[in-house]
């Protein structure tokens, strides 16, 4: 049995528990919350064993190997940093870290320390996504030019929606590009195999006031009628952004979190000298193929029309559907499969994201972030850099 700690057990922790579970080879031993109690309380709701209300009591303990960091933003790079100084192999949320150089440290410290360190862009996860990398791989629609499409939600449309997210402070300056567009940016790259290297973006605070109720508000939840305080938005609800790429594609993305009707709409299409290809979030069993001299089509998730490798990514056969939990047990499947083998991320490749992933992310949305404020094109800083390679 490989053993877990979990820090933080709000929306996505327990999401991370249930699919660490279906493994069949993992634990979660121990729960960290922001106070004893309440670990307590949600550990017995989660079954889990051992809670504590100080996530560095964790780290101290020698059965737990790997450390889930699943807390709000502000505390990630703390926690990864103790983590990893602790000895931790680590799997954290996104964002990597708040800042740039954060980010740069801690994939310096995972590389010196040689443990395994992985970030959550779980859509990488969705077996359909997989063959879009490798369909796109082996030249099925020719050469990359564009890649466009949108991120949108409406969790945030009322200004008596309230998160920490809304606030700098905790979720970091950018919202919706760092909270969403990581993730549509994360599966434009691993789709084409192309950086983004330039970016200009336009962001919009539709609701420059929002109401914070006195009590936490759970991600995705509607706030209680009760005592509410103003607050000033400084953190973006909206933006346009277009790019171009290292191999010479172009791009355009729009990225929301106040769009009425939208929960969780990520979609993408990339275009290419002899056809395209979608995928949608709202239909994620299918890939759909644009041809121009014959007719399109639609893949479904079929593990026996799967590119080779693809098929680990799906555990049900076709017509069961399989959706977002699915894709983020895929992730962690990965992870720990590199994990049980002994792996040494150093010396063999990952085939999950690692906190170097998260760097990049961080680095493109502080240009992203530039370029609005200067109403300019931006290079995104390291993009010529060589990705840390097996050694
Ligand atoms: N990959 C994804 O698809 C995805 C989805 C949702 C959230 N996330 C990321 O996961 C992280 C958590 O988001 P969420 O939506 O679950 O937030 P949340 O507010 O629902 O949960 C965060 C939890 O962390 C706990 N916490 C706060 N301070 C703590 C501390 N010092 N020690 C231990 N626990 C502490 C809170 O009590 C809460 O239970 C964020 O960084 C977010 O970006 C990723």
């Amino acid at each position: 049995m490989i053993r877990v700690g979990l820090i933080g057990a709000g929306f996505v922790g327990p999401a991370h528990v249930e699919a660490l579970r279906r493994l069949g080879y993992v634990e979660v031993l121990a729960l960290a919350g922001s106070n004893a109690r309440r670990a307590r309380e949600k550990a017995d709701e989660l079954g889990i064993p051992e809670a504590c209300g100080d996530y560095r009591q964790l780290l101290a303990s020698p059965r737990v190997t790997v450390i889930h960091n699943a807390t709000p933003n502000q505390l990630h790079f703390a926690i990864n940093r103790d983590a990893l100084q602790a000895g931790k192999h680590v799997v954290s949320e996104k964002p990597l870290s708040l800042t740039v150089e954060e980010g740069r440290r801690l994939v310096h410290m995972a590389r010196e320390t040689e443990l395994v360190n992985a970030i959550d862009y779980n859509y990488r996860g969705y077996p359909l996504v997989q063959q879009m990398r490798a369909m796109i791989g082996r030249g099925d629609i020719g050469r990359v030019w564009a890649v466009h499409g949108f991120y949108m939600q409406d969790w945030l449309l009322y200004p008596t929606d309230f998160n920490w997210r809304i606030l700098p402070e905790v979720g970091g300056e950018s919202r919706a590009v760092a909270d969403i567009g990581s993730h549509w940016c994360d599966l434009a790259q691993w789709v084409t195999g192309q950086r983004i290297s330039r970016v200009i973006g336009r962001l919009g605070t539709m609701l420059p006031v929002r109401y914070r109720p006195a009590e936490r508000v759970q991600t995705f939840a509607q706030a209680a009628e009760g005592q509410r305080e103003e607050v000033q938005v400084h953190t973006e609800d909206y933006a346009s952004v277009l790019f171009d790429m290292d191999g010479g594609a172009m791009g355009s993305l729009m990225l929301s979190q106040v769009s009425a009707g939208r929960k969780n709409r990520l979609w993408i299409q990339v275009d290419g000298s002899d056809g395209a290809m979608a995928w949608d979030h709202d239909r994620p069993e299918e890939l759909w193929i644009g041809r121009r001299g014959r007719p399109n089509e639609l893949v479904p998730r079929d593990p026996n029309l799967f590119a080779p490798g693809v098929g680990r990514f799906s555990d049900l056969p076709a017509g069961h559907a399989e959706g977002w939990a699915d894709a983020l047990r895929n992730l962690m499947a990965e992870i720990y499969d590199f994990v049980r083998a002994g792996k040494n991320p150093v010396r063999e490749a990952p085939t999950f994201p690692t906190f170097y992933d998260g760097l990049v992310e961080n680095r493109l949305v502080d240009a992203i972030l530039e370029s609005h404020r200067r109403s300019a094109w931006v290079e995104v800083a390291g993009v010529r850099e060589q990705a840390p390679a097996p050694a």
